[in-house]
């Protein structure tokens, strides 16, 4: 049966001793995850917290205290229990550690300079924090061969790194169940092999890179791209579907190179899908970088008197506004506070793939934004006040409606008519070509922004480069100016986060969360759900014990 995490907050605590200390830990945990809560070292590989325990590197190997003496035991599949007594670092417990380390490294190729996990990679860790064995070995290193297989359409796998922790085998036989990776032959020849005919190839796939502790699976869009330790991160979210998944962008001279899970328990644990993965490669593809007046590039100076004589030529009555899901709450917030009764929010079709873990068929980010504020989302009610010439001038706001032709027809043909239409978009698309003017935003990879989720969790979401054009403002920042031209607001906001910390005051359940304050799980709200929580399909035993943020980073 699956856990959840309430029921393991409502664990009874026992206490034990580890190293001589008195700990009080929670009924259920094993040694492994006792000593991760109090940040005890203790050397690990196949143990996962989201997998379930296999036993077979040896490597957590620890002394307890039994009737019969101290005996030497695994710490990833032995249970703590009331008054029990723990060594991690006694001389037998270091010894076996030790040693179990040097089997795993009797025939691990010497690839660290030209291998992509160099720099997060759990062997060079260990060896450097529990290794430290003088070499023994006497006869040469049997090697299993097998570099760069391609294994699937993401992945490619080195036989020869591999040292059998069977995470990526166990990721493949309960998270997404298709079982394309198992070990063949037998003692010392063991291998990591896919099947014949069956190359990896799941809508999850690049998970198995990441929890691989070693470099034995890699991935093809990241391969001899960059070295870890020069890439900055920063803690944003996925847009790419409503489940808004925890992910981290990592940049480097200002490039996105890969998007990488960013652990939350209450959402995507540690797994993305391989389409919010690979979305990074969009944020530098077709960038809108100056201002567009009747398909002629313009500088922003001359967009901005273009604008304010555009804003001049119509009463303020007579403008309207289309914002989506694609937005971030500041952005809706703006619109929906400032800009009255021609604001209208349009979700398009949800169209995108379903399944049982993460995924859903909304392909944007904040459709639940939209009904927190309770915008209007009567499309028919638009159409109307075009036809009846009450909107001539429309702002369209991050949402490529063009894309949408076959359910948006008719509007779309009264919006064409009109005397005058804008865009602000990040990208150029097909609304782009069919607009009076078209102005560049910062992407979301360039803004931060909060965004809600389908099981109504706020999450925040951080900056991760900076624009080419530097004078570009987030859309909120620029609605923002708009709206102190027309005079409906007494200042610009110079940023997101300002937005966001004037409207928390305004709900009940963000009051007491300033925008740097936003917790890095999220913030659960009371609004209604538009999907089940995830891993509805996954019926393995696993354990999420409430372990403090600030360690989840050291725990891979
Ligand atoms: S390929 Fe990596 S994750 Fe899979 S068994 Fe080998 S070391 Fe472990
Ligand atoms: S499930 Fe959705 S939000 Fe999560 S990584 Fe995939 S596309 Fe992104
Ligand atoms: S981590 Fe415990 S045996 Fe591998």
């Amino acid at each position: 049966m699956t856990q959840n995490i309430h029921d393991i907050q409502e664990r009874k605590k026992i206490k034990i001793k580890i190293n001589d200390n008195e700990y009080e830990v929670l009924e259920g945990m094993n040694i492994v995850e006792a000593c991760d809560a109090y940040e005890i070292p203790l050397e690990r590989f196949c143990y996962h917290r989201y997998l379930p325990v296999d036993g077979n590197c040896r490597t957590c190997m620890v002394e307890i205290e039994t009737p019969r003496g101290r005996m030497l035991t695994i710490g990833c599949n032995t249970k703590v229990q009331d008054g029990m007594v723990i060594y991690t670092n006694s001389e037998n417990a270091i010894r076996a550690q030790k040693s179990a380390l040097e089997f795993l490294l009797l025939d691990h190729p010497l690839d660290c300079p030209i291998c992509d996990k160099a720099g997060e990679c759990s062997l060079q860790d260990n060896y450097m924090d529990f290794g430290r064995y003088d070499f023994r070995r006497i006869v040469p290193r049997y090697f299993k061969k097998g570099k760069a297989i391609n294994a699937g359409d993401h992945i490619v796998l080195d036989q020869e790194r591999c040292i059998l922790c069977t995470r990526c085998i166990r990721f493949l036989d309960n998270i997404t169940q298709t079982s394309e990776l198992g070990i063949i032959h037998r003692g010392h020849a063991s291998k990591i092999s896919t099947y014949p005919g069956k190359p990896i190839s799941n809508d999850y796939s690049g998970n198995i890179t990441d929890i691989c502790p070693v470099g034995a699976l890699t991935l093809k869009e990241f391969r001899f791209k960059q070295r870890v330790w020069f890439l900055k991160k920063t803690k944003s979210i996925c847009v790419e579907c409503a489940r808004g998944c925890s992910i981290t962008m990592e940049q480097n001279f200002n490039k996105i190179w890969r998007f990488m899970p960013r652990e939350n328990p209450h959402l995507n644990r540690v797994w993305i899908c391989d389409k919010g993965r690979f979305s990074f490669k969009k944020y530098h593809e077709n960038r809108l970088w100056n201002p567009i007046l009747n398909q002629n590039e313009i500088d922003l100076t001359q967009a901005t008197l273009e604008l304010e004589n555009v804003l001049k030529t119509y009463h303020w009555n007579e403008i309207g506004w289309i914002l989506g899901p694609y937005s971030s709450m500041e952005t809706l917030y703006i619109a929906k506070k400032y800009f009255g009764e021609n604001v209208y929010a349009l979700i398009p079709p949800a169209t995108g793939k379903k399944d049982e873990l993460l995924q859903l068929p909304q392909e944007y980010p904040n459709e639940q934004g939209i009904r927190f504020f309770g915008m209007n989302v009567h499309q028919q009610e638009l159409q109307s006040k075009i036809e009846k010439e009450q909107i001539k001038l429309l702002f369209i706001v991050e949402i490529d409606i063009y894309r949408f032709l076959a359910n948006w027809r008719e509007l779309i043909e009264k919006i064409q008519a009109l005397p005058y239409k804008i865009y602000f978009t990040s990208f150029q698309d097909e609304t782009s070509k069919h607009m009076d003017l078209v102005i560049p935003v910062r992407s979301h990879a360039e803004i931060e922004g909060t965004y809600i989720n389908a099981t109504s969790l706020l999450q925040k979401s951080e900056a991760s480069i900076e624009p080419e054009n530097s004078f570009i403002s987030s859309s909120a920042v620029l609605l923002s100016q708009i709206a102190y031209l027309a005079g409906r607001i007494p200042r610009i906001f110079s940023s997101n986060s300002e937005i966001y910390n004037e409207f928390k005051n305004e709900y009940e359940e963000l009051k007491q969360y300033s925008f740097s304050n936003i917790p890095d799980f999220g913030i659960k709200l009371s609004l209604p759900k538009i999907a089940n929580e995830p891993f509805q399909g996954v019926k393995v035993d696993f354990n999420i014990f409430m372990i403090p943020e600030t360690q989840l980073t050291k725990m891979r």
